[in-house]
């Protein structure tokens, strides 16, 4: 089966068999079969925080369960529930049309919502795990069912037990804790100015999403036309010495002050000091309007993504003594 479409950054990969799982009942009979237990697995659903770096020699499971509804509405929230298969962004916008705001800064984030918890999505100053009730997944190795709180999830920046335990579980449904009465999540800069700019003085929820829609559009490739998964590496965090060292030598360098008194730094940034903004190595690329997206310029391969990301983490390496972590998942 060949993946080329199945996965954002459009690498041309093949699996040995793909099963588009369309309720969580199916995928008993899947467990059932004696060769499961030994083959290799992978769980996709948007394909747009995964990197296939060749041919998978197992079962693909593709989450296509739908449904979403409202769970309940408490006296200080909503709590809504969407299946894994769900589109992220529409769903974002179906909660609120429904006139259940709160998702609102996590607008156009490609994907599944059944992928959203895995890397804890996050976005213009709101982060998923701080909207995140509970969800349900199947334990691949057993069938079961189980549920899982926040804190089981463990989620932290672009992290959870899902991401740490690959193959291990299947989301099926994600529910949300959305507070009310609402209050507009407005703590990043330049979201700021795009309302502002937009004339719009007490901005509705929609107002921020169609802001939110309005920056990705201007700075992300669409990955419908180019391929990419988004920031290709996470955002680094730094002692404090070594922040300052770094800011003494480079003042305008963005910089973000951890509770722990670490500092958060700029991978784009980074990248674009390092020369490799708009630069391309074989047929992929840093792309020009946003050094950390990597984006495939046509007929790219698993082998050359991961060598311009190496030549891009040797770079900033040695630029700035910052070890870069890619941020989608490898296969
Ligand atoms: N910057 C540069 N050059 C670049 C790119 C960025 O100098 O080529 C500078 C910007 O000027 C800014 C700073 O770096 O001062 C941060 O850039 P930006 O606001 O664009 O956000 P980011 O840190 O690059 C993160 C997330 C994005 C998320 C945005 C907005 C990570 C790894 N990425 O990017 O998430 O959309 O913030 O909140 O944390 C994703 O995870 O796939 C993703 C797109």
């Amino acid at each position: 089966v060949d993946l080329s479409a199945l996965n954002t950054f459009g690498l041309r990969a093949r699996a040995a068999r793909l099963v588009r799982l369309r309720s969580a009942e199916q995928l008993a009979a899947v467990i059932a079969e004696p060769a499961w237990a030994s083959a290799p697995r992978l769980v996709l659903g948007g394909g747009s925080n995964v990197v296939l770096c060749g041919d998978f020699s197992g079962t693909v499971l593709k989450v296509e369960i739908r449904g979403r509804r409202l769970v309940r509405e408490e006296a200080a929230a909503w709590i809504v529930e969407a299946a894994g298969g769900e589109s992220w962004h529409d769903f974002v916008r179906w909660t609120l049309a429904q006139g259940w705001p709160g998702l609102e800064n996590l607008s156009l984030i490609p994907g599944t919502v059944g992928a959203a918890p895995i890397q804890n999505i996050g976005a213009y100053g709101l982060e998923l795990a701080e909207r995140f009730e509970g969800l349900d997944a199947l334990d691949l190795r057993s069938g079961a069912r189980q549920s899982f709180g926040l804190q089981d999830c463990a989620f932290g920046y672009r992290d959870s037990v899902f991401k740490r335990n690959p193959g291990r579980w299947l989301v099926t449904a994600v529910r949300f804790r959305l507070p009310r009465p609402w209050q507009a999540r407005l703590a990043y800069a330049e979201l700021v100015h795009e309302v502002q700019a937009a004339g719009v003085s007490s901005p509705t929820a929609l107002d921020i999403s169609d802001a939110v829609c309005a920056i990705r559009r201007r700075k992300l490739p669409d990955p419908a036309e180019i391929g990419n998964v988004g920031s290709f590496f996470k955002n680094p965090v730094v002692d404090a010495a070594h922040g300052a060292r770094l800011l003494a030598g480079h003042p305008a360098m963005p910089h973000y002050p951890q509770a722990d008194g670490r500092v958060k730094l700029a991978a784009g940034w980074l990248i674009e000091q390092a020369g490799w903004k708009g630069r391309d190595l074989g047929a992929v690329g840093s792309f020009e309007r946003q050094a950390l997206v990597l984006v495939n310029r046509g007929g790219a391969t698993g082998t050359d993504l991961m060598r311009l990301a190496q030549a891009i983490m040797a770079d900033v390496e040695a630029g700035f003594g910052v070890r870069l972590e890619p941020e989608p998942v490898f296969v």
